[in-house]
């Protein structure tokens, strides 16, 4: 693909409607500007680049009038949740380029189930496992096993519904939660049993627009709460890109056993995916498998993503709507980049909500980025930025090593005050050592 080249005209502005309000669409929106860009509903950070409508993204006839007031030339869609709802079929239905999955692919996030059974059906590698609708007979079975399992709710639980149990009490206690004491409501109606996969985990982005694909640069986040992987689960810590644990070897194994059959099955089994697919990978000892699919962007890695593609990314979206991304290139930028998640306190439990965050005006490191998630406007004059959420912001930076984009990001960091504030101070430790 052709970026703007010197002398050639500047492309007329296009307008693109964001859906989400995460730090990722921040980054979405920050790796689109200068085009024109609508949020729905967005946050603190996306209204310096846009305008942000109030609003429920998963509120289908809301998507509809939005679209046709403001006739964007593409709608992104960030989260699961408005793709598992089918925004993308009713924007489509009405003649509106979309970039994200229909109802009908976003099973593969949608339903732990059906991705299981579409990995099985196309020889993909992933840990084997067992589905079931009866609590007794899940339970039957992890007696019978006796030993460590996963224990997957099978439906949308943001991030909660899995459980990684060490032996079968804590596995039998997690099918009770799901299944009879519905923790989780109906997506919990249906559980999956799964053998527990050793390794070390990375996050692989590949765009998919019919039957053509690019992958973008490997990933890895960290997913808990504390230094050394220790603590709770949380929807992510920090990112960082590229992670040197996918080497060009383990690259071209997940190309050619992982992608490519999965494409080969989306359209053997009728499915016309065009967005985004982020494989959750498992790797051991350089064999990559399958631990889950989304079907949108990671959030904290678009972070670290989509400043190292080395093109234009609104073209780029627009071709993988389109269905013609075959048209396109686009290569990975050398370089690096490192994003730290600066939490609320409490996170990931009850986050502590209306702390006034300082130092945001403050000048960044070269390469250096602040994006907002949970941030809202208050204080006493009504025009403070507050912390909203449990993940605050999330900062860094861009640089042409990993040790200085790891440093500059950390200096970022330095800049952010706000009452209760925590972070891991170990982003990145897996890439240090190797
Ligand atoms: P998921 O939402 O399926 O990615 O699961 C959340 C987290 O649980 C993953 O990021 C892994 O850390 C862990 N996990 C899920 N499935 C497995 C598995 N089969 N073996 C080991 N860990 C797993
Ligand atoms: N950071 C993991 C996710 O977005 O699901």
């Amino acid at each position: 693909m052709s970026g703007s080249s010197p002398g050639s005209s500047v492309r007329s502005k296009a307008s693109v409607l964001v859906l989400g309000s995460g730090a990722r669409e921040h980054a979405l929106g920050l790796a689109l500007s200068p085009h024109t860009l609508t949020f729905l509903p967005g946050n603190e950070g996306t209204r310096a680049l846009g305008r942000n409508i109030p609003g429920d993204p998963t509120d289908v006839p809301l998507v509809l009038r939005i679209a046709a007031e403001i006739k964007p030339d593409l709608v992104i869609v960030g989260p699961e949740a408005p793709l598992c709802a089918g925004v993308v079929d009713a924007l489509r239905a009405a003649g509106v380029v979309a970039f994200g999955p229909t109802q009908d692919c976003a099973r593969l996030e949608g339903s732990k189930a059906f991705m299981k059974e579409f990995c099985k059906r196309h020889g993909v590698p992933t840990a084997g496992f067992r589905v079931f609708d009866d609590a007794e007979q899940a339970k039957a079975y992890i007696r019978a096993e006796d030993r460590a399992l996963v224990v997957k709710a099978d439906g949308l639980c943001a991030g909660k519904g899995v459980v990684v149990a060490h032996d079968a009490e804590e596995a039998l206690a997690a099918v009770e939660s799901m299944m009879v004491a519905r923790a989780f409501g109906a997506a919990g109606a249906r559980v999956v049993i799964e053998d527990v996969l050793p390794g070390e985990e990375a996050s692989y982005h590949v765009l998919v627009s019919r039957g053509d694909v690019l992958a973008l640069a490997p990933a890895q986040d960290h997913k808990r709460a504390l230094d050394g992987d220790r603590g709770p689960n949380t929807g992510g810590m920090g990112a960082y890109a590229p992670a040197p644990i996918v080497t060009p070897d383990v690259r071209e194994r997940v190309t050619k056993e992982i992608v490519e059959p999965v494409v080969r099955g989306l359209r053997e089994d009728g499915l016309d995916f065009r967005g985004v697919l982020f494989v959750g990978l498992m790797i051991e000892e350089g064999v990559p498998r399958v631990l889950e699919f989304n079907v949108r962007f990671g959030d904290p890695e678009t972070s670290v993503v989509l400043p190292l593609i080395d093109g234009d990314v609104y073209e780029l979206l627009t071709a993988v709507a389109n269905g013609t991304l075959g048209n396109a290139t686009a290569g990975t930028r050398e370089g690096s980049c490192v994003t730290v998640v600066i939490a609320a306190e409490g996170y990931p439990g009850s986050p502590a909500k209306g702390d006034e965050i300082k130092g945001l005006e403050k000048k960044l490191p070269e390469g250096g980025y602040v994006l907002h998630a949970g941030t809202a406007r208050g204080g006493e004059g009504g025009d403070a930025i507050v912390t909203a959420g449990g993940r605050v912001l999330a900062v860094g930076a861009r640089a042409p090593t990993f040790a200085e984009a790891r440093t500059r990001a950390y200096e970022v960091v330095e800049c952010i005050q706000f009452r209760g504030m925590h972070f891991r101070k170990d982003i990145g430790y897996r890439a240090l050592k190797s």
